[in-house]
């Protein structure tokens, strides 16, 4: 709930505190709806939208993710939190939910409304608000334990702001090889090989990689299931939905492909 998280947030226009009375609100006036489903709306007027991901993709990652294809990622992940979690690009919230096993309480950040929805129900202690990851995030410097950044948007000097001293960043990419069974034959967006490094480039000083694990999901997949993944994926915003239901129709009754993903532990200097 929004309640659980409140005193973490930030007013996006002036870096006051937040006070939840209906609204939020700061000291100096500036006020910010909270939707009838229970997420903040912190997104500056100037704020560009067109990464967010559409209704139809977050009712397909949700549908991938609930039934448990990506479980592994989620116990790593886990096993990695206490405490408050701040999830940057959260998405359904799907990853802070299975968090909250280990950890206090949890604030989704997202620039979807839709991912928001659903991240704001994702778990009684985790609250949710839109907010655009390259803009000065809505949260109190320090505020946090541990920030989980799941193939999303990395802002180094943010996510170090509002770590405290001695916290950890946790950031996940894709490894070559991610999907490739089904990235030629749907024509889906490849991964950038040259990712990591920019990771790590892109983090700068105010980290320091202190631990690195390469985890390999085997999937079988229906042929539905094959196209719900590759709807959650970016090149939804380049395939229409109807194309990859085809596309995937044609791979046969059990598709079976692999999930790679690299898990990158930063310590906050
Ligand atoms: C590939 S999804 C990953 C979601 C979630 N971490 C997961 O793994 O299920 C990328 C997410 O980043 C969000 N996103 C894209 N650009 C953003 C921005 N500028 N600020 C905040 N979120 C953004 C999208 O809306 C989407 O939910
Ligand atoms: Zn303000």
């Amino acid at each position: 709930m929004l309640e659980d998280v409140a005193d973490l947030l930030a007013c996006p226009l002036c870096a006051g505190s937040l006070t939840l009375d209906g609204v939020l609100r700061c000291p100096s006036g500036h006020s910010f709806d909270v939707a009838r489903q229970g997420y903040a709306s912190l997104l500056r007027g100037d704020a560009h939208t067109g990464t967010a991901d559409t209704a139809a993709m977050v009712t397909a990652r949700a549908a991938f993710l609930d039934a448990g294809h990506y479980a592994p990622l989620a116990a790593v992940l886990t096993e990695l939190c206490e405490g408050t979690i701040l999830d940057a690009g959260a998405g359904t919230g799907h990853y802070l939910a299975a968090a909250m096993a280990a950890a206090d309480r949890g604030l989704a950040l997202d620039i979807s409304k839709f991912a928001m929805r659903r991240a704001a129900r994702a778990h009684p202690r985790v609250g949710a608000a839109v907010a655009d990851l390259w803009a000065d995030l809505p949260v109190r410097s320090g505020a946090v334990d541990v920030v989980i950044n799941v193939f999303a948007p990395r802002n180094g000097p943010e996510y170090h702001r509002v770590l405290r001293p001695g916290g950890r960043l946790v950031v996940v990419t894709p490894r070559p090889g991610h999907l490739a069974d089904l990235i030629g034959p749907l024509g889906l967006l490849s991964v950038d090989a040259r990712k990591d490094s920019r990771v790590a480039g892109a983090l700068g000083d105010a980290f320091t990689l202190s631990g690195e694990r390469d985890l390999t999901v085997p999937l079988e997949l229906t042929s539905a299931e094959a196209a719900t993944l590759a709807g959650m994926t970016p090149s939804a915003h380049h395939v229409p939905a109807d194309v990859l239901a085809a596309r995937t129709a044609e791979l046969g009754p059990v598709i079976e492909a692999e999930a790679s993903f690299r898990v990158a532990l930063y310590a906050r200097a």
